[in-house]
């Protein structure tokens, strides 16, 4: 007690000479003290009191970067604004529709508890927790990648042609920066995404904000049956010597698209052209998380640096993610790795290599996870079906994988902002589509009229929520009807 009030009378005493000292430049912009209490703990800027909280906000200089870094890009500024809605709401009870974050299916967590369980039986445990290891990653889970992608497909991978990441984001940060901005003689080397809209986190991860560029698509309509897909407009693509690098995700967040095989064979060959590297995003492609709901095949090729993610395998916590491809593009990601986070978490890894090798990962997810969400995609779409007027001009992406539906109104009188809000007044929660369009930077009133739905929801919350958001959207149609 007697220490605890003397540290107590030190704490206060060091927040008054704190706070004598900031007052005389309490109204200048670097410094602002907000004080409700006392008995305090100091502790780098920031106080926490036992009875109240002191806070120093700082406001150090920031570089260009540190600007364009500590800004929140995309979907993560919308969702700042879900969680104060939720937040706020307490005791109303929202449908959410609007998470990224997988399901804990329970299949899923037994096969990560059970790996578990064999790793801290084993005498490896110590190696993998309680040492460094190589940045390129832990060797028996490149090993059992190696193994399990040549047997599959058929491929010759060594060693050299893996990397495995903290989270696949990390691969298309390193990508972005090491292939695209600007080279030692100045010039601007592009990152293209061939297909906007395209998963909103490519936004973030250039250095240099003017090299991201993107395409609008042409649209596959059928009217009839309200359904619409998004091709790779190839008339408009430029890929050359002025590209960097070439991004696209496959199954697409937030669309579910998937380019056909040809699609992404074409890419590929135009990029090849100029020794541009192709960077396909496989978060939720075969064979694991296998979140595929129409065959697809996934494309490799000398340029192609194809990209996967157990985070929707069900180890998001344990950030994993890989990089397949030639050995001198492995290399290059491999060092950009060693300079910002050494390497991946080797807890994480290890229990992937069992799940991997055992062959429980890949059955599983194509026996629980793809069923859970493609089942998740049907009663959406007959759910819309069902409740939404035939002669509005909605149409729903082809569910062609992912864990998102992504619905575009035509001609819809307000913005997707405007109707995110509307939503919410109603409990439901989506995502507005226009944070979906990173570099895209052409005026396009299509980026307005979108929306995300997530596939996270139980059936009938999905079902609630588009009978509620049909509504809405026919009120929204009738209050200003189109010509
Ligand atoms: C298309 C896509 N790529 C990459 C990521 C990032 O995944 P990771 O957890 O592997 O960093 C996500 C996450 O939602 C995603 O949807």
């Amino acid at each position: 007690m007697y220490v605890r009030r003397v540290v107590g009378v030190f704490l206060v005493n060091c927040a008054d000479a704190v706070r004598h000292h900031f007052s005389a430049d309490a109204h200048s912009s670097r410094h602002q003290i907000k004080d409700d209490g006392a008995g305090i703990l100091l502790f780098l800027g920031k106080i926490i009191s036992t009875s109240g909280v002191l806070e120093i906000f700082m406001h150090p200089a920031l570089s260009q970067i540190g600007t364009q870094m500590s800004q929140l890009t995309g979907v993560r500024a919308i969702m700042k604004d879900i969680i104060e809605t939720l937040q706020a709401g307490k005791g109303q009870d929202f449908i959410n529709l609007s998470a990224g974050n997988p399901v804990i299916l329970p299949e899923v967590e037994q096969l990560w508890r059970d790996c578990t369980a064999q790793l801290l039986a084993s005498s490896e445990y110590g190696e993998v927790v309680c040492r460094y290891g190589s940045s390129q990653g832990y060797q028996p889970l490149i090993d059992a990648i190696a193994s399990d992608f040549n047997r599959r497909y058929g491929l010759n991978l060594t060693h050299r042609n893996i990397l495995i990441t903290p989270g696949s984001q990390s691969i298309y940060f390193y990508a972005a920066n090491a292939f695209g901005g600007y080279t030692a003689s100045g010039d601007l080397k592009q990152i293209v995404l061939p297909l906007s809209p395209d998963y909103t986190g490519y936004g973030g991860v250039t250095l240099t904000p003017e090299a991201l560029v993107a395409y609008q698509p042409t649209l596959d309509i059928n009217e009839a049956s309200h359904r619409f897909k998004y091709r790779p407009d190839f008339s408009k693509l430029v890929i050359n010597e002025t590209t960097g690098c070439v991004i696209f995700s496959r199954p697409c967040n937030p669309t579910g698209n998937v380019l056909t095989d040809e699609e992404v064979k074409k890419i590929a060959d135009l990029a090849a052209s100029y020794d541009v590297p192709v960077l396909i995003d496989s978060a939720y492609a075969p064979p694991f998380p296998a979140l595929n709901f129409t065959e697809m095949t996934p494309v490799f090729g000398e340029n192609i640096l194809h990209c996967i993610s157990l985070s929707k395998a069900g180890l998001p916590g344990e950030r994993i993610g890989v990089a397949i491809g030639d050995a001198k593009l492995i290399g290059v990601l491999e060092c950009f790795q060693t300079n910002l986070c050494i390497h991946s978490s080797r807890y994480g890894q290890a229990i992937a290599t069992r799940g991997i090798n055992s062959g429980a990962l890949a059955d599983i997810s194509v026996n629980v996870i793809r069923p859970y969400y493609q089942n998740k995609f049907i009663v959406v779409e007959s759910t819309l079906d069902k409740a939404m007027p035939k002669d509005l001009p909605w149409f729903l992406h082809r569910g062609e994988g992912a864990i998102f539906a992504w619905l575009w109104l035509q001609d819809l009188p307000i913005t997707d902002w405007d109707l995110y809000q509307e939503l919410k007044q109603v409990g439901v929660i989506v995502v507005p589509g226009s944070s979906f369009f990173p570099g895209l930077r052409s005026e396009w009133v299509h980026k307005q009229q979108c929306i995300r739905i997530s596939l996270t929801a139980t059936d009938e919350e999905i079902e609630m929520g588009m009978q509620r958001l049909a509504k809405v959207v026919e009120g929204v149609y009738m209050r200003s009807p189109i010509d």
